[in-house]
């Protein structure tokens, strides 16, 4: 009998067959960066928003297990066995650092919830999929987001199939005024929207900060037009003391605030450890005793059963080498983070200069400045950045949910030292004049 030929034989898919999320430019985006940084591998990057990879060198990974381990059995009793049941096997999905991390934000945000009211999640990434998960009901529940917008969200909205609006930043961070005007017209149409992305410390890509007056009245508004507001605290831990406002979910008394943690950037990235607090109670009946937190656990045990316990264990040793409190384990980053920040809007002083219709925005902390040239910001001018003037950036463009021209740039001094950043700026400045002058 002849064999079938494999050439024939082969199943070729069509686009059209897979998921719409996978046709998504921000996907193609995201692989087109990475490969112009390998294309240029000697071209000074701003691209990446990772943590310097210079806090790495010191990481003791073992000593971390060890305290965590040490915790368990003086703080829990735990014996040696279980113990090493406790990190080797599968855990519960809610995660076993609850609370620690309900601690360190005692300590460090006034924030006080039960370890009940938190699930560790592979990354702030599955605590933004999970989230909005349990939230959607269908297709007539929207969320909201500020743009320009951080990528991830973005890209878990789309791979549920949850339907996006977009809110201008303003002034401050959110344009209020807008958001309730959006939210009128949803209901009009017969949506909601049920849930507000917001990134009120130095949010990425814009920089941008959410002044007190407009946290309080955006969680007025949530109660007046009935949403969620999913607080992303990523970059809240760069903010200098002086400048520092307390997080939504601290100045929030109606459990309006879902909020959205990660360790990768003051830990590290590598144990993909984050975690969402979720103290809302679902009523049911007949009624159960449920928060949405255990709403979300459950959905856990469907997408990652749980997150890494070898990896919640070097971050609870990290938290409590430190009295239990991020903030201290990030002190010596953010001054690093800010010094770096500073340095870069110097240099963009100094190299550049504000003229010609170049401008940008001056944050206080985060990793990101926005900068605004005289032309239009596409993977085009990125490619010829990097070939002719060795110098790397992100387009505004891929931050937006919908096809957007934008005149503007990404920069990030998080990945760079002082050094490179000074180099980088003076590539960036040659650049800037083969733009302006073209
Ligand atoms: C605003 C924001 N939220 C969340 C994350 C992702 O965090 P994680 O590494 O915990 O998934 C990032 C990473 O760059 C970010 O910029």
């Amino acid at each position: 009998m002849p064999m079938p030929s494999p050439a024939l034989s082969a199943v070729e898919l069509a686009r059209t067959d897979l998921h719409a999320s996978l046709a998504d430019p921000s996907l193609e985006a995201v692989n087109f960066l990475n490969e112009i940084i390998d294309r240029y591998p000697s071209a000074i990057s701003f691209a990446p928003g990772a943590p310097h990879p210079g806090f790495f060198d010191t990481l003791d990974l073992d000593g971390y297990i060890d305290r965590y381990t040490a915790y368990l059995a003086d703080q829990q009793h735990l014996t040696r066995a279980q113990v090493r049941r406790r990190l080797f096997q599968y855990g519960p999905s809610r995660g076993l650092i609850g609370e620690l991390i309900a601690e360190a934000l005692r300590i460090d945000t006034g924030i006080d919830v039960s370890a009940r009211s938190i699930v560790v999640t592979v990354g702030c990434q599955e605590a933004m999929l999970l989230a909005l998960r349990a939230l959607s009901v269908g297709p007539g529940d929207m969320l909201a987001v500020v743009t320009p917008c951080y990528m991830g969200i973005v890209g878990a909205a789309r791979l549920l199939g949850v339907p996006l609006v977009s809110i201008g930043e303003g002034e401050a961070g959110i344009d209020l005024a807008q958001l309730v005007q959006t939210c009128k017209e949803v209901r009009k149409a017969g949506r909601r929207v049920k849930a507000v992305y917001v990134a009120p410390d130095f949010a990425n890509p814009s920089g941008s900060f959410m002044d007190r007056p407009s946290r309080t009245a955006l969680l007025a508004l949530a109660a007046q037009e009935d949403f969620l507001i999913l607080e992303d605290s990523t970059y809240g831990f760069t903010a200098h003391d002086d400048h520092a406002l307390p997080p939504l979910k601290k100045l929030d008394c109606h459990r309006r605030v879902v909020y959205l943690g990660t360790f990768s950037k003051v830990c590290l990235p590598g144990t993909r450890v984050g975690f969402v607090v979720a103290d809302q109670p679902v009523h049911e009946t007949p009624p159960r005793d449920r928060l949405l937190a255990d709403e979300i656990a459950a959905l856990k045990t469907m997408v990652t059963v749980n997150t890494s316990p070898i990896c919640q264990a070097v971050i609870g040793g990290m938290l409590l080498a430190n009295g239990g409190s991020l903030a201290a384990l990030a002190k010596e980053k953010a001054t690093f983070y800010r010094r770096n920040l500073e340095h870069l809007l110097n240099a963009l002083d100094r190299r550049i200069g504000r003229h010609g219709g170049i401008d940008w925005n001056a944050p206080s902390g985060g990793f990101f400045v926005r900068v605004r040239l005289p032309a239009v910001v596409n993977d085009e001018l990125v490619e010829l950045s990097a070939r002719r003037f060795g110098v790397l950036w992100m387009p505004m463009q891929h931050f937006y949910p919908e096809p957007v021209e934008s005149r503007e740039l990404r920069l990030s001094c998080s990945y760079l030292s002082p050094e490179q950043i000074e180099a980088g700026v003076e590539r960036l400045a040659a650049f800037v004049n083969h733009v302006r002058y073209r």
